[in-house]
């Protein structure tokens, strides 16, 4: 056996640095671009109510067998199953589940940088003055123009890519860990004062009942599997992107306290980021259900309104920018790590390679906004390349790779392992509940949610 396997990347300097690493990979577009319409877009309150319950009984439990097995195998995904497999007599096909991860980051990744561009963009808007005097008509003029410009799209998605290749090439310590502890404090920060501001105006109340009074006439199959597909993609689960995090644990720290502050921030901030944007939202008079486009049509709207707004405006999507580039990285790195592992090739060189190929299929993602609108890659599925990229790889891949990574941590690694991993005595409370969740609850739900969106219950 090999309880004690090291790490061929290297460690976090300490428990903080895991938990700023990954909160950076869980905060991201998912918490402030996709929670908010996905909130508009079905309903409200049920589908928030919904989603926290996924969040606590599916997500994080499997957060902690994402990092059990990460620290485990000290690899990168596939290589880290594999040798566990290895070391415990199972099926070495278990490194399947890696490659399942890596295709889903590429996946991910294509149409994150396309909207990661927008920020970019935004930011730059904000820098020239864009959002001066402007009112929500605007607001959505200027959203469509750059979504139906290929050039535009195509331009601010490479600009992404670029430095997010760029801090990955840097050096993850140099680069990731200061970002991660300064910028996204301030973030947050901002998002308070946007709240704060939110208050203020007559879309507050309205706010409140939307998002917290459930209306669950309006939840159906769908719904669920919507907010299943956003736990896992809010919290990075399911790809591999916590885990390979999980590779550089020191030995030490403990899996189960990081995991409750991870999670937490994370869905601290995704209720924040709704509380500040559905305000404008009713105050406007606009509809909550804008689809992808609500953060870019609502916030400009209140950057032209508040005293200093340009400059909060530039300092808001900036920051939006780099909680994106954090989260990106993680979609890069099990790819990343493996290549290196694998070639040999230094990490620059293995980044480089990957990031080409996603910006490719980005730019089919970007493309199918506009120019290529009517290309359809699965006939029975009425969806552009963009759409269809997302649903693939958040509503199916994803709880398809918690599914399995449930069921590789609680069925098949040994207790000894799972033990000694979590820190947690056979007969405590807190293990027999993870293990009761992981084994049976959390797989469940991922099957019922499969199957009754697949309209088997009707
Ligand atoms: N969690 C990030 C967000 O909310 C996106 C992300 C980063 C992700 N790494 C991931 C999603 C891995 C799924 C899997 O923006």
């Amino acid at each position: 056996m090999s309880g004690a396997r090291e790490s061929v990347h290297g460690e976090w300097s300490g428990s903080v640095f895991f938990v700023l690493a990954a909160t950076g990979s869980a905060v991201g577009l998912g918490n402030l671009w996709r929670f908010p319409y996905l909130v508009g877009d079905n309903g409200g309150g049920a589908f928030v109510l919904i989603y926290l319950l996924c969040i606590l009984l599916v997500g994080l439990p499997i957060m902690m067998a994402e990092i059990l097995i990460g620290r485990r195998g000290r690899h990168s995904p596939i290589n880290s199953l594999r040798l566990i497999a290895r070391d415990e007599g199972l099926s070495p096909a278990w490194q399947g589940l890696g490659w399942l991860g890596v295709a889903a980051g590429f996946m991910i990744l294509s149409f994150y940088s396309v909207v990661g561009g927008w920020a970019l963009y935004y930011a730059f808007e904000a820098v020239q003055g864009g959002f001066q005097g402007m009112d929500s008509d605007g607001a959505g003029a200027l959203f469509e123009g750059l979504v139906a410009s290929p050039a535009l799209v195509v331009i601010w998605h490479t600009a992404f890519l670029l430095l997010l290749f760029g801090i990955v090439a840097a050096g993850v310590r140099r680069g990731l860990q200061r970002a991660v502890t300064w910028l996204m404090p301030l973030l947050f920060l901002l998002l308070v004062v946007l709240v704060l501001y939110g208050m203020t105006s007559s879309g507050f109340a309205e706010t409140l009942t939307f998002m917290f009074r459930p209306d669950f006439s309006v939840v159906d199959g769908g719904t669920v599997l919507t907010a299943l597909g956003q736990a896992f993609f809010t919290l990075s689960l399911g790809m591999g992107a916590i885990m390979v995090y999980g590779a550089y644990l020191p030995a030490r720290s403990s899996i189960p306290g990081n995991t409750t502050w991870i999670v937490g921030m994370d869905t601290l901030t995704a209720i924040i980021a709704g509380l500040a944007i559905f305000p404008i939202v009713f105050s406007a008079g606009m509809e909550p259900g804008q689809g992808p486009g609500l953060v870019f049509v609502t916030l400009p709207v209140v950057f032209a309104e508040i005293a200093f707004g340009s400059l909060l405006g530039i300092a808001f999507f900036l920051l939006l920018s780099v909680a994106a580039i954090t989260s990106g990285i993680s979609l890069l790195e099990p790819a990343v790590a493996y290549l290196k592992e694998r070639s040999g090739l230094s990490r620059t060189a293995a980044a480089g390679f990957i990031t080409v190929a996603i910006w490719l299929l980005g730019i089919a993602a970007g493309l199918s906004l506009n120019a290529w609108a009517d290309v359809r890659l699965l006939p029975f599925a009425d969806l552009g390349i963009f759409d269809l990229l997302e649903f693939v790889s958040n509503d199916i891949m994803l709880p398809l790779g918690g599914l399995l990574i449930a069921v590789f941590a609680a069925w098949r690694v040994s207790a000894e392992t799972r033990l000694a991993e979590l820190g947690m005595q056979a007969d405590s409370f807190r293990y027999r509940a993870w293990l009761l969740v992981t084994r049976f609850l959390a797989p469940a739900a991922v099957v019922l949610v499969f199957l009754n969106a697949l309209g088997l219950f009707g």
